[in-house]
């Protein structure tokens, strides 16, 4: 089966043809003159390597309003529902709402996502059915499992046993939650007992970090720490960091330091942290990201997830990346002629190396031929309009495609881009 894809805008402006045999690209070139099963005239539009999706409590997706509404739309809210409605969720509910989401996100190019799987309290609905889910898509999407201890390790009896089960079932990564423990001292101790597990198991981490507007929340500097001392620089990632928005400029400054010399990943979460984080300021009110715009000119990994799509914590989201991107880009002031590319990149490629997927990814010749064509010329045009994906090509097949919708005032077409 061959596949070719000509006149590809790349994102450092080059017009390509795409050849895929057997799955992978076997050519790169201005001009390919092989004829193919299947061509796609790209037309100019932008292509890039498939969507990112960092962060995903996909367990949850698909649950708003069960067992009740998140009235106050308020994290503390959204985990009181979620805890009610544990017990009774099932692996066969869990992998069916899962897997919807699955479908959302390759229809508009988004073949990689790291989920997360809550693992505190007696039910492995969550993990068993992420873990068959990982197996079962596998050909569509890839999909890394984390086991994620929502309620803290040391609050109630068994959950430390629960996060290392969840290793033994096969999860791909250990997580945790630190600043959610009782106490400081105790975040500390799970900080370490994650990093041990880790090692133990030969595992990844990746740790809800400092999701808090608390700036004396640090736990950040002791992933970093113990990611040196364990030797896991690259393996190791943080995820949301909201705690970094309230941080002065002199420690920040120390620690973007730390975390690029350890080689952390940070995933920042634009959904709920825009809307959870701040809250019970008073005005003027913090904004609770990450610093993403300078922990990348330190040379630091930031990538994206969707964190929350219909759950109790968040009632909207669609599992599109690029409005994740754009959304990170307005509370990150990302919004430079060069850094508008580069958070396209956060969502592509920048999340391929926190997944540690680098490997298999890519458009470059010997790779799958994975890749997303999108119905726009220019990265500042996709993350302006949020255009279609008109076609999105999985291991050389195209797996899904999307006629763009098509607008007329008064019988003249709009299209929403300015008059050449
Ligand atoms: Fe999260």
């Amino acid at each position: 089966m061959s596949l070719v894809v000509r006149n590809a805008r790349l994102l450092d402006g080059r017009l390509v043809d795409l050849l895929a045999e057997d799955g992978r690209w076997t050519r790169i070139d201005e001009s390919i003159a092989a004829d193919a099963a299947r061509e796609v005239e790209a037309d100019g539009r932008l292509v890039t390597p498939p969507l990112v999706d960092c962060h995903l409590h996909l367990d949850a997706s698909l649950t708003a309003g069960k067992p009740r509404w998140n009235e106050s739309g308020t994290l503390i809210e959204g985990i009181h529902v979620w805890g009610e409605l544990k017990p009774s969720l099932t692996e066969q509910d869990v992998f069916e709402r899962a897997r919807e989401i699955v479908r959302w996100s390759v229809a508009q190019g988004t073949l990689f996502i790291r989920a997360h799987a809550d693992v505190s309290g007696e039910n492995e609905a969550m993990v068993r059915g992420l873990l068959r889910l990982r197996d079962e898509v596998a050909d569509l999407c890839t999909v890394q499992v984390t086991a994620f201890p929502q309620d803290g390790i040391f609050a109630r009896d068994g959950d430390e046993e629960r996060l290392e089960n969840a290793l033994r079932l096969g999860v791909d990564c250990v997580g945790g939650i630190p600043h959610y423990e009782p106490t400081a001292e105790l975040g500390l101790k799970e900080v370490h007992r994650v990093f041990e597990l880790a090692k133990q198991y030969s595992r990844r981490i990746d740790v809800h970090c400092d999701e808090t507007d608390d700036p004396s929340s640090r736990f950040l500097e002791v992933m970093a720490d113990d990611t040196v001392k364990f030797g896991l620089g690259g393996r190791v990632t943080a995820s949301h960091c909201t705690a970094m928005g309230s941080y002065e400029p002199y420690y920040s400054s120390k620690l973007h330091g730390f975390l690029r010399r350890a080689g952390i990943n940070i995933v920042v979460n634009p959904y709920a942290n825009s809307l959870i984080q701040g809250r019970l300021d008073v005005y003027p009110k913090r904004r609770g990201f990450a610093q993403l715009k300078e922990l990348l000119a330190a040379g630091v990994n930031v990538s994206l997830g969707n964190d929350v799509i219909m759950d109790p914590w968040y009632l909207m989201g669609r599992a599109d990346m690029v409005e994740a991107a754009s959304l990170a880009l307005h509370f990150t002031y990302m919004s430079g002629l060069e850094e508008i590319p580069e958070m396209l990149r956060c969502a592509t490629e920048r999340g391929a190396r926190t997944l540690g997927v680098e490997d298999e990814y890519g458009i470059e010749e010997g790779k799958p031929a994975d890749l997303v064509v999108y119905d726009a010329p220019s990265a500042l045009e996709v993350l302006r309009l949020h255009p279609p994906r008109r076609w999105v090509i999985r291991r050389g097949r195209v797996v899904a495609e999307t006629t763009p919708a098509r607008t007329t005032l008064l019988g003249e077409p709009v299209t929403f881009a300015p008059p050449l």
